[in-house]
């Protein structure tokens, strides 16, 4: 049997898990208490003391970091770019200077260290304003409002270092488009790229997208809106010429290449890149891809992608479980009810999945909430209607004081 690494901690790298545990032995680390109950091997041990055919790193920051340069070095076979490509998330200075040089359509924009320059421009533009932090933030760097004085509190605490410490002391401006936001999860191998299918994510603490920005309370896929025209022309306009662009400042991207766009009356927009799986989209993407992920994640590591065709089928909606006070303040050590000794539903429902995102045992064995998100809870069916009563279902099996959840996901699309 051909082994794989998985690097991260969370529901992301839960659904990973399981998705190439259909055709590899598969180690995570360091995974988490979910992970772990649910069979998975999870180690403390650093991704640079492991032997395995595959390496998927799933979060930012070890990849801004160069992990992925460090396994490369030793020979290894991974999905994540170096700490050259990981640039384009880890600072959106870069990123938008690299759309502009690339011929990408974005958002226009300014880059601002002053809180008198970023003013100004405030000034200049028409609502929604659109205030992000220039490094990682864990997706809530970004405020969006109608609202000029909110706007310009928003810069201030973020110039200041108040908000997000020195990944905040330079801020982008932007001006805000309007549409439907589309994720869209292109693997590539330095050269090749294939499309994976479209998935909607759902940023707003609140129902009806109201709220705070978070990491992620929910997400379906495949998108019905984007179809195979749709799609090329996000690869045509977006894609081709970050490819291009990549090569020519001489960047070997491979692995994923995550396009927030946004579809606007223009035409579709680029929000931003990121490096990595997207995380809810990963829990309702890999479901749909069977036993062919762990050979075509091979492909991307091994820059073989050519020819690789994606074959996915039926649907898949997914639910997070937030603990009490997130984004802002999360609170840990809630008693979650209605899972098993494996963390799946004590009583099994079909196509359902559990994926655990920040969750622990307790003295007495009982998982207990500890993170801002703590559970991804997936319905995978042949239609969309199904998929979304599977996963609302099990999410309501499952419960734990001052639990946060969205009850419309996907609602729009049934
Ligand atoms: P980002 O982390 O840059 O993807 O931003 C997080 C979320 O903020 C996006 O998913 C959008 O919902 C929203 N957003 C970001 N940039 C813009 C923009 N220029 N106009 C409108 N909404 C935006
Ligand atoms: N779902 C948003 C992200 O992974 O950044």
């Amino acid at each position: 049997m051909r082994r794989a690494v998985v690097v991260g901690s969370g529901a992301r790298e839960h659904a990973l898990a399981w998705g190439l545990a259909k055709s590899a032995d598969v180690v995570v680390t360091p995974g988490n208490a979910g992970i772990a109950a649910h069979g998975f091997t999870c180690v403390e041990t650093p991704a640079t003391e492991l032997e395995a055919d595959l390496f998927v790193i799933g979060p930012e920051q070890p990849l801004v970091e160069g992990l992925a340069d460090r396994l490369r070095a030793q020979g290894k076979t991974v999905v994540g770019p170096g700490a050259d490509g990981a640039h384009l998330e880890g600072s959106k200075a870069f990123m938008k200077e690299f759309l502009a040089a690339a011929g990408v359509p974005t958002a226009a924009f300014g880059t601002f260290r002053a809180e008198s320059d970023a003013i100004a421009f405030l000034r200049s533009m028409s609502p929604p304003y659109v205030v992000k932090t220039d490094g990682l933030a864990a997706g809530k760097g970004v405020l969006v409002t109608d609202d000029f004085e909110q706007a310009c509190a928003d810069v201030r605490d973020k110039l200041s270092g108040s908000a997000f410490g020195s990944a905040g002391t330079t801020v982008i401006i932007e001006e805000g488009l309007d549409g439907e936001e589309c994720s869209l999860l292109v693997l590539c191998d330095g050269t090749d790229v294939v499309a994976l299918v479209p998935a909607q994510d759902f940023k707003r603490v609140g129902d009806g997208d109201r709220g705070a920005n978070t990491g992620g309370m929910g997400a379906y896929a495949p998108m019905e809106s984007m179809g195979a025209d749709e799609v090329h022309e996000v690869m045509e306009s977006i894609v081709a010429p970050t490819l291009r662009e990549l090569r020519a400042r001489e960047i070997d991207f491979r692995g994923v290449l995550y396009a927030g766009v946004m579809l606007t009356s223009d035409g579709p927009k680029l929000l931003e890149y990121n490096v990595r799986f997207g995380d809810p989209e990963t829990e309702v993407i890999v479901p749909l891809y069977g036993a062919g992920l762990f050979e075509l994640l091979v492909r991307v590591g091994e820059g073989t992608l050519a020819g690789a065709s994606a074959p996915a089928s039926g649907y898949a909606v997914t639910v997070v479980l937030a603990a009490h006070g997130y984004p802002e303040s999360p609170r840990t050590g809630d008693v979650i009810r209605g899972l098993g000794v494996d963390g799946q539903l004590v009583e099994p429902r079909e196509g359902v999945i559990v994926f655990h995102a920040g969750t622990t045992r307790n003295d007495d064995g009982e998982f207990a909430t500890a993170g801002g998100r703590v559970l991804a809870v997936t319905g995978e069916a042949s239609s969309m209607a199904e998929a979304r009563h599977r996963a609302y279902e099990a999410a309501s099996l499952v419960t734990f004081e001052g639990k946060v959840m969205r009850t419309d996901i996907a609602l729009a699309v049934v």
